[in-house]
C-alpha cells in the first residue's frame, strides 16, 4: 500500500467537513433570521460536523497527515453552498443538506471498505461519523419532496457543487484517491495477488457490522 494513501484520505475528510461546517454555519445565520423553527436542528447538525473536523483532525499526527492547504476554497465555496440554498427556504436548506450528506455517505462506506483491512481504527471513526451523517440524511430527506422538479434540480446542482469544492481543495486528489483505494485494496488473508497488483472488489471481510446501503426517498439512487 503507498504509504501516502491514508494520510490523503484523511485530508480529504477533514476538508470535507470543514466544508460542512461552513455551509451549516450559512444556512443557521440565515436560519436564525427567516426560520427559527430550524435553529435547533442546525445547530445540533453543525455540532456535529465540527466534531467530525475535530477527530479527523485528531486522527492526523499519528498517521503523519496535514490538512490540505485550500481550505480556504471550503471556507468560502461552503459558506456560498449555504448561504445560496438558503434563499430557497426550508426546502433548499433540506435539499442542500440531503444532497450534501449523500455525497458524504458515498465517499465514507468506499473509504470504510478500504479502511476496515488498512487501519482499523480510522475505520471505526469513519463508521461512527457515518451514523450521525446518515442521520441528517434522513432527517433532511423526511422533511422535503425529493421528487419535486425544483428539489431535484437544486440537489443535482448542489451535489456537483460538493463534488467539485472537494475536488479543487484537494487539487483533485479526491479522485485519485478513489480509484487508489480500489488498486491498493488489500486482498484478504491467504487470497488473491499481492497489494497493488490488480484492482481488488471493496468488500471487507473484517467482522464488523455491515454497512447499510442508503435508497434515496422515492426510489432513486
Ligand atoms: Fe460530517
Ligand atoms: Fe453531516
Amino acid at each position: 500500500m503507498p504509504p501516502r494513501l491514508i494520510p490523503r484520505i484523511l485530508r480529504v475528510n477533514h476538508a470535507g467537513e470543514h466544508g460542512a461546517v461552513a455551509i451549516y454555519s450559512a444556512q443557521l445565520a440565515h436560519a436564525r433570521r427567516a426560520h427559527p423553527d430550524l435553529i435547533p436542528w442546525l445547530e445540533d447538525t453543525l455540532a456535529h460536523e465540527q466534531t467530525h473536523r475535530t477527530r479527523f483532525r485528531e486522527a492526523m499526527p499519528a498517521r503523519h497527515a496535514k490538512p490540505c492547504r485550500l481550505m480556504f476554497v471550503w471556507s468560502f465555496g461552503g459558506a456560498a453552498l449555504g448561504a445560496l440554498t438558503a434563499l430557497g427556504g426550508r426546502t433548499g436548506i433540506y435539499v442542500c443538506t440531503a444532497a450534501v450528506e449523500r455525497t458524504v455517505h458515498k465517499h465514507l462506506v468506499e473509504q470504510i471498505a478500504f479502511l476496515d483491512r488498512a487501519d482499523p481504527a480510522l475505520a471505526q471513526i469513519v463508521r461512527d461519523i457515518l451514523v450521525e451523517e446518515d442521520a441528517h440524511l434522513a432527517h433532511a430527506e423526511a422533511h422535503h419532496n425529493t421528487n419535486g422538479i425544483v428539489a431535484r434540480a437544486l440537489a443535482a446542482f448542489v451535489s456537483a457543487a460538493t463534488e467539485t469544492l472537494i475536488f479543487v481543495s484537494t487539487r483533485g486528489d479526491s479522485l485519485r484517491l478513489r480509484s487508489d483505494m480500489r488498486a491498493n485494496s488489500p486482498p484478504p488473508c491467504g487470497e488473491g495477488p499481492g497489494v497493488g497488483v490488480t484492482a481488488a472488489p471493496l468488500q471487507s471481510t473484517a467482522p464488523t457490522p455491515p454497512i447499510p446501503t442508503f435508497p434515496r426517498k422515492g426510489g432513486r439512487s
